[in-house]
């Protein structure tokens, strides 16, 4: 099976998704985040401070090369994947890319209680947030408007809503649950 990738905005659930798809499915899960991370052994924010913003991106797009050839996985793509160079061709091109659509009140509240660990908004206010979630979401759908698919990604708080998503996911795109 080709790679599966989760897109959209942070708080957007893709790392929750992939989680739990993987557990279901048997398939192989991965958060580019984190692959990241263990490959430089530096966290976001520490890429972020010391090498600025231009640097993650390309080691971003480097990690997304080496996923997008292996079989079987799930991928949680951080929320500015598709959003630099030729990504959202590349994904489209390997795989099924599947947007994560949450509504404008979810985000905010699943990122007021997240933004520590993501560097784009950790100084943000509540409202500075509102204001980015609105601005920064209406400006990526240019790219997230690419994806192949969209899901419904509101209902994912708690752990009967993240089942209910598995089924309605595993479904969908025809993904046989591990028995
Ligand atoms: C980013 C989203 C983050 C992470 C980085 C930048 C973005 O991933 O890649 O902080 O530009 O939207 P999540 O979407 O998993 O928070």
């Amino acid at each position: 099976m080709q790679p599966i990738f989760l897109i959209g905005f942070m708080g957007s659930g893709k790392s929750t998704l992939a989680k739990a798809l993987g557990r279901a499915t048997g398939l192989d899960y991965i958060d580019l985040d984190t692959y990241i991370e263990r490959r430089f052994h530096a966290n976001v924010s520490e890429i972020f401070a010391r090498e600025g913003q231009a640097r993650f991106r390309e080691l971003e797009r480097r990690m997304l090369h080496e996923v997008a050839d292996f079989e079987n996985v799930i991928v949680a793509c951080g929320g500015g994947t598709p959003c630099f160079f030729d990504n959202m061709e590349f994904m489209n091109s390997k795989g099924l890319t599947v947007r994560l659509d949450a509504s404008l009140g979810r985000l905010l509240e699943r990122l007021s209680k997240g933004r520590r660990r993501r560097p784009l908004i950790k100084d943000m206010t509540d409202a500075e947030l509102e204001t980015y979630i609105a601005a920064e979401l209406e400006r990526r759908m240019a790219f997230y408007g690419r994806a192949q698919e969209t899901f419904g990604a509101d209902r994912l708080d708690d752990s009967s809503q993240i089942e209910e998503s598995i089924k309605e996911f595993t479904t969908r795109f025809n993904i046989p649950l591990k028995p």
